[in-house]
């Protein structure tokens, strides 16, 4: 690794500004864009290898975000490449299904038990607006309700109705969506008795950084089924992460359908969208009930992504990659807690989540979170090569001199951070402004 600090991000602020000008976000997706990363770092990667990232001025990172948690095993795995490399000298779309097409469908529901049809999309969004449409028309009934603590289900009108940027969206389809609170059971129960029999699904994650309590999944799957109200589990960051095939097995919970997507194909463009066969096959062309439109897109089986979805599955399972992601992971844990402990910090920063997927919380002076404190630590982990964007992704490819880096510059990290609270603030510490969360109404 290279020991000088990173300090130059000329060409990364070239493309910036290029990108604003044609692009509105200046990317493709809102949590890639500049005002998610500090002035002081990458804008624009060039490339990446196993579990590290080269920015495009040529500045190399230990990679804790991998794509958006999309790459779950590393970047460029031979075995998943190789598999794409074949496809991709034999077509990538006809007019027909390509029996890979078949052969994922088989895998999947082979590996994911409950599940009894599938269908693959490009994007989360899709298949998780695809089960809200199934779940109406399966129910016959128009309401949403979606878990408002978990970070983001869909770019689509039923989720971002809820959203302090959701201009764009008409009011009467901003009502049909509900929010309540995760690990809040009277907050689900409420909504049930304002709509009774009005619900279509309810949809949430399996869990984010904290686990369900108090049998919080299974009171409402039973809520669900007792009202007749479809049960949605949400496994785009959790499956083929926390546990094998996903969360849902970690917690012993089934649910009427879930949704998957970034720990299926190694940074290559699948989702799917598994579930119970009476509901799924609503977007069949055998049945004589009333049609689902349901997912239909001229990329959605591309087939060396379908080759690359795999793969990866196949190496989940034959790497033991879970087991062997969350040993890395709670050796991360505690030797960042340690570092905490040792800065006297321990009221500022904590850690939380399953090992595989740590979410790292920054609080300021007043021990309120806070979003300044948060983008020091981007600036100053950046400083000594490491990418964090404030959770941990463990895959395979980080090695333990991966882990010793990244724990040698959380110490440096800590110092920079111990000395802005006692000298009145990140503001003297970081240049240029905090990262803005993304749900903003005003730029
Ligand atoms: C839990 C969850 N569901 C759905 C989505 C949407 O996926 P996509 O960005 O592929 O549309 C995301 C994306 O971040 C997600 O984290």
């Amino acid at each position: 690794m290279n020991c000088q600090m990173i300090n130059d991000f000329s060409c990364s602020d070239v493309l910036c500004k290029r990108a604003q000008q044609i692009i509105p976000g200046g990317a493709h997706t809102y949590s890639k864009g500049a005002d998610q990363s500090p002035l002081l770092g990458p804008k624009f990667m060039d490339h990446g290898l196993a579990g590290h990232v080269w920015d495009v001025d040529g500045n190399e990172y230990i990679d804790w975000a991998m794509g958006l948690s999309s790459v779950s095993i590393g970047h460029c795995y031979e075995p998943v490449l190789s598999a794409v490399r074949a496809e991709l000298a034999r077509g990538s779309n006809f007019q027909c299904p390509s029996p890979k097409e078949v052969e994922l469908a088989e895998l999947f529901l082979r590996e994911v038990p409950g599940a009894e049809m599938v269908k693959f999309a490009k994007n989360g969004s899709t298949v998780t607006t695809a089960a809200v449409k199934l779940a109406r028309a399966y129910t016959g009934r128009k309401y949403v309700a979606y878990c408002s603590d978990h970070g983001f289900f869909s770019y689509d009108d039923w989720f971002m109705a809820k959203k302090p940027n959701n201009a764009g969206i008409p009011e009467e389809i901003s009502n049909l969506s509900l929010t309540f609170r995760y690990n809040d059971m009277a907050s689900v129960e409420e909504l049930f008795a304002t709509y009774p029999g009005q619900i279509a699904c309810v949809i949430l994650e399996p869990m984010e950084f904290d686990y369900p309590e108090d049998k919080f999944l299974h009171k409402i799957k039973n809520l669900c089924n007792r009202d007749g109200a479809v049960f949605v589990l949400d496994e785009m960051i959790t499956g083929f992460r926390l546990a094998y095939p996903g969360a849902h097995r970690l917690l012993d919970i089934e649910a009427d359908m879930t949704t998957w997507g970034k720990g299926v194909a190694n940074g290559f463009s699948v989702c799917v969208l598994a579930g119970k066969k009476e509901i799924l096959d609503l977007g069949g062309i055998t049945h004589k009930k009333d049609r689902v439109f349901l997912i239909s897109t001229t990329h959605g089986a591309e087939i060396h992504s379908l080759a690359a979805a795999i793969a990866t599955i196949n190496a989940v399972k034959s790497e033991n990659s879970i087991e062997r992601n969350t040993a890395t992971g709670k050796v991360l844990q505690e030797a960042i807690t340690k570092e905490i402990q040792k800065s006297g910090l321990t009221d500022f920063i904590s850690i939380k989540g399953h090992p595989c997927w740590q979410l790292l919380q920054f609080r300021n002076g007043n021990k309120e979170f806070c979003d300044g404190y948060k983008t020091l630590v981007f600036q100053e982990f950046i400083k000594h090569g490491v990418l964090f964007r404030g959770s941990f992704v463990t895959t395979i490819s980080h090695t333990e001199e991966d882990v010793q880096n990244t724990v040698s510059a959380f110490s440096s990290v800590l110092k920079v951070y111990s000395s802005a609270l006692n000298s009145g603030g990140y503001e003297k510490h970081l240049v240029g402004d905090p990262v803005k969360p993304v749900f903003r109404k005003r730029n």
